[in-house]
């Protein structure tokens, strides 16, 4: 249920209307650090964006389970994580997940999406959680790493990013490997 203590300093709350104006800050504030890995930046030019980016993601909550979390530490919004999809007849959870720069380096990633992986195999009883991460990322592969994920192959091109087409890491987590973590 929400909002969702992941720990003592850290909640994870469905991203709202009413938390455009955070999001849209901490994505101004982060938009080189954000621009090198993610694809929406030169699309994201003010609030109103930000409020569209969340009304889509209310609808597509709706109509397929997939939500997204804001992350807020010691009470400031400091990234997103999320569904980016879930494909309920193959019970297949795709993640996906972004932190200021400043935040990064203290676990905080790591936490939530343990927290979302729990939530995959209990509430929504997926068998798998996917997590891709463009080759030449370390810092978000070192995360499906930490949490015991299995790197199952390449995606060749997976991703445009502005100017250049990268390959994805498909990272895996099966139930039985699972370390039965909670939500
Ligand atoms: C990917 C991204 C979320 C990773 O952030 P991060 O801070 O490295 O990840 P975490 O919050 O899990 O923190 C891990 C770091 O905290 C340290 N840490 C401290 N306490 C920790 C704890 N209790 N548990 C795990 N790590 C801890 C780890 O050692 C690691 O630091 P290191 O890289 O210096 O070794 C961030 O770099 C980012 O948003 N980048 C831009 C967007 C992006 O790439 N998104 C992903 C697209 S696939």
């Amino acid at each position: 249920m929400f909002p969702h203590p992941v720990d003592a300093q850290t909640t994870l709350r469905i991203l709202l209307p009413r938390h455009a104006g955070e999001l849209f800050a901490a994505v101004e504030a982060n938009r080189a650090h954000l621009r090198e890995w993610l694809p929406w930046l030169d699309g994201t030019r003010e609030e109103r964006d930000s409020a569209l980016f969340i009304d889509e993601q209310l609808r597509k909550f709706a109509k397929t389970g997939a939500f997204v979390c804001g992350i807020w530490h010691r009470r400031v919004f400091v990234g997103v994580i999320g569904y980016n999809s879930v494909d309920w007849p193959k019970r297949s959870a795709v993640i996906g997940y972004w932190l200021v720069r400043n935040a990064q380096g203290r676990g905080i990633m790591t936490a939530c999406c343990r927290a979302f992986v729990g939530h995959a195999f209990t509430e929504y009883e997926m068998e798998r959680v996917v997590i891709t991460v463009a080759t030449g990322n370390p810092r978000s592969q070192a995360i499906p790493d930490r949490l015991g994920f299995r790197r199952e192959g390449i995606l060749r091109e997976a991703e445009v990013l502005y100017d250049r087409k990268v390959d994805h890491t498909l990272n895996v987590l099966w139930r039985e490997e699972w370390r039965g973590w909670n939500w």
